[in-house]
């Protein structure tokens, strides 16, 4: 896939934005279930002098799960430690991860889905009991040794829930699903972040970015980055709305947030397929992306947009699609 400005995804000029990111619950815009639930939680732990019980965070990439991990291990004033799915390779990894902790820290996995199932079988007795077996030497000779943990918090983060294990699932006290922000959220974000890099832009302005942002911080942050690159070349001192409009045309950026590669999804679902129903597959090949590309990335959004449906039978368009696309509905059945 090309470079997509609204890939949720995050990409390497993301991670300077340490200075935007939120570090406590206060400061983290929307998710308000969420926050006050874990308000009480992080409260009742530090109270009864325990760790928090482990959590696991899913929804689709951007939404602040990362963010959320590291701001759970401030608001518990601990340390945090971090580590990926993919890069638990072998049960030492893990092992080597575990024997840094000091008790009540944050060991945060992301992408945990991704992590091999005989390592997950490693874990439970670490997350259960705080314990670890590890198997020593070789042959006939190899033993199991059991070693101590400190106790610790495990926060996972998955943008894909269905791929976690039940067992794995099981362990974790407190689930919550990161959604899609609302428009006056993604405004308030918009609006900190203008205030951090000291660019100022209009309120109109910022209401634009909110409705194009795929209703995703990461993506709002980054198209507001790009906004004020334009801001810089000509000139201006602040963001207004005409300077925004001009510059999400020229990052192809249409009204709702879509993209080329979400145009060139429904145009093929709609011109190729008639509308569907049609297997996610065959629409991953007739545009030439990764089929765990479109699930993850391009599908969550027209879902919840509601562009698409997913029906037993495969992907269909909605009349939301074919108006957006201009299309006649009846055009295509002929
Ligand atoms: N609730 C929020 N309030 C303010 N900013 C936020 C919020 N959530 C996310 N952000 C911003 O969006 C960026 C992306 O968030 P984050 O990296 O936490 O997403 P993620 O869910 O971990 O994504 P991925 O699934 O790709 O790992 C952060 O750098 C942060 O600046
Ligand atoms: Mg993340």
């Amino acid at each position: 896939m090309g470079e997509r400005i609204i890939d949720a995804n995050e990409k390497k000029e993301d991670s300077f934005d340490l200075n935007i990111r939120p570090s406590s619950l206060d400061e983290y815009v929307g998710q308000q279930e969420i926050k006050e639930n874990l308000r009480v939680f992080i409260k009742a732990s530090l109270m009864r002098n325990e760790p928090l019980d482990h959590v696991l965070l899913y929804g689709p990439p951007g939404l602040g799960k990362t963010t959320l991990a590291h701001i759970i291990a401030n608001e518990l004033g601990t340390n945090i430690k971090t580590a990926s799915g993919p890069s638990i390779e072998k049960t030492g990894d893990l092992a080597a991860i575990l024997s840094t902790l000091e008790p009540g820290d944050v060991l945060f996995i992301d992408e945990i889905h991704r992590m091999p199932k005989f390592i997950e079988e490693v874990l439970y007795p670490a997350m259960e009991d705080f314990e670890m077996d590890l198997i020593i030497g070789s042959d006939g000779k190899s033993r199991s040794i059991k070693i101590d943990l400190p106790p610790f918090t495990l926060v996972g983060a998955t943008t894909r829930a269905g791929d976690i294990s039940s067992p794995l699932r099981d362990r974790f006290g407190i689930i919550s699903k990161l959604e899609y922000y609302k428009e006056e959220e993604l405004e308030g974000i918009i609006k900190r972040t203008s205030h951090v890099l000291e660019m100022p832009i209009e309120d109109n302005a910022a209401k634009e970015l909110a409705k194009r942002c795929r209703k995703t911080p990461r993506i709002a942050n980054r198209l507001f980055k790009r906004v004020r690159d334009f801001a810089l070349v000509e000139g201006e001192s602040f963001i207004n709305k005409k300077l925004t409009m001009n510059s999400l045309n020229r990052l192809k950026v249409d009204a709702y947030g879509l993209d080329n590669v979400d145009i060139e999804y429904l145009t093929s679902l709609i011109e190729k397929f008639n509308g569907g129903p049609v297997g996610v597959e065959t629409i991953a090949t007739s545009i030439g992306e990764e089929v765990s590309t479109i699930e993850d990335v391009v599908e969550p959004y027209l879902l919840q947009e509601g562009f698409i449906k997913r029906t037993q039978r495969g992907r269909v368009a909605t009349d939301k699609a074919y108006n957006h696309l201009k299309i006649n509905h009846n055009d295509s059945l002929f």
